[in-house]
């Protein structure tokens, strides 16, 4: 099959700089892509059982045209893998491929796989070449792009881990085909935040257009594009979070809090699915802070509702705990800050800023007017 050349977007981190590359295909190219930055390297692939079912092979095969040798290491899916145990398990895994600090991990999956397969190749050797091929639509518009990388602690989540750029990061359009649509559609409501941040065009785009992202194509590819320029520009501003970045929090506070409200039990309510819902509330409640008009947030939650995600409280299965508790699991994951919270507010679609003063009784007033009982 013959495919268009792929997008590059660049991530501007100096000497540390790299492409991200979005394209169909691409992991039939792997190993020409990774062979020109990295001359002369072996691999080893981390990856989990569905995606390796799925598209081992083909990255194998591409690894090998560009005359690079690789060790696989084979992971079960989902949160639980990043663990400390796994954690080990890569780590011993790499060191018995013998594979030396100038060697690459490549990490072959979603999130879960790019974050701990990043953070074993940022401890290995003190810090191997790590060069990231996301497999799910959240990881190839989020998680593969920016260097956080890490494990769940039994004390909450990502607590344990080290900021580690991938050398080169590889998004084949393509692998999305075989991901559960639930799956697309979380991954999806992050690609719709950054035009929600600051890219109100590319909201207005995805309203008219996200039948075509979901099927594949050239849509597909630019809004990942997009979503890439916008996450590579807070990125190369803000490395290390200690201001802008915090805006791809957006709808995650509230977000957060439905995740711990359900017990992380994604039968219930994956990580995405959570973020459309704290994206929906988060410019309703901008609404009522009379910062933004009511008819944006009418606007996000009809787009929400239209490709199929939830976008209210009252569309996750079984009961959640009553807005006291909710707001409970808000200041738990957040600090609050001499009484007052911080929350990505917004002016209006595409105008999201960072509000460090907001009082726990607005909040509490406004989750008592949008919870289901
Ligand atoms: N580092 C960061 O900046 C960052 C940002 C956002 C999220 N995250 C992390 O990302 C993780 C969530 O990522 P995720 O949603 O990709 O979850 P995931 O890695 O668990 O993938 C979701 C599911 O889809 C399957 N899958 C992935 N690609 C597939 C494919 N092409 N075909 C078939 N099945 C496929 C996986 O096996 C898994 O079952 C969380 O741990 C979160 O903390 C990290």
């Amino acid at each position: 099959m013959s495919h268009a050349e792929p997008v590059k977007v660049e991530v501007g981190l100096g000497d540390r700089a790299y492409d991200i590359l979005i394209g169909s295909g691409l992991l039939a190219r792997s190993g020409e892509e990774i062979a020109r930055r990295l001359p002369g390297t072996r691999a080893a692939i981390v990856t989990d059982e569905n995606v390796a079912a799925a598209h081992l092979d083909t990255l194998k095969a591409g690894l090998q045209k560009g005359g690079i040798q690789s060790a696989v290491i084979t992971l079960p899916a989902g949160e639980k893998t990043k663990s400390f145990a796994h954690l080990e398990e890569v780590v011993d895994g790499v060191l018995a491929a013998k594979l030396e600090r100038r060697d690459v991990v490549i990490a072959l999956g979603g999130g879960v796989i790019g974050d701990l397969a990043g953070f074993a190749s940022g401890i290995v050797r003190r810090g191997m070449n790590f060069v990231q091929i996301p497999t799910s639509l959240l990881a190839q518009v989020d998680s593969s792009v920016g260097g956080k990388t890490g494990i769940n602690s039994a004390r909450g989540k990502n607590l344990v881990g080290v900021f580690h750029q991938p050398r080169l990061v590889l998004a084949d359009t393509q692998v999305l085909d075989t991901l559960p649509i639930r799956e697309f559609r979380a991954g999806y409501a992050e690609l719709a935040k950054y035009g929600l941040i600051d890219r109100p065009a590319f909201f207005a785009w995805l309203e008219q257009n996200w039948g075509q992202v979901f099927a594949g194509g050239a849509a597909r590819v630019e809004a990942i594009a997009e979503a890439c320029r916008a996450k590579a520009d807070v990125v190369a501003r803000d490395e290390f979070e200690t201001g802008d970045r915090a805006l791809l929090n957006l709808g995650h506070t509230f977000g957060h809090a439905l995740e711990a409200a359900t017990q992380y039990d994604g039968a219930r309510l994956v990580h995405g699915e959570g973020v459309a819902i704290g994206m929906a509330l988060a410019h309703r409640f901008s609404a009522r802070l009379n910062l933004a008009s009511p008819d944006d947030a009418d606007r996000v939650e009809a787009h929400l509702r239209a490709v199929g995600l939830p976008w209210r409280m009252a569309d996750i299965p079984g009961d959640l705990p009553d807005a006291e508790a909710l707001l409970g699991f808000i200041t738990q994951d957040k600090k609050v800050s001499r009484g007052a919270l911080t929350f990505i507010l917004t002016r209006g679609i595409g105008q999201s800023f960072i509000a460090k003063d907001v009082p726990p009784s607005e909040v509490l007033a406004f989750l008592k007017v949008s919870h289901p009982r």
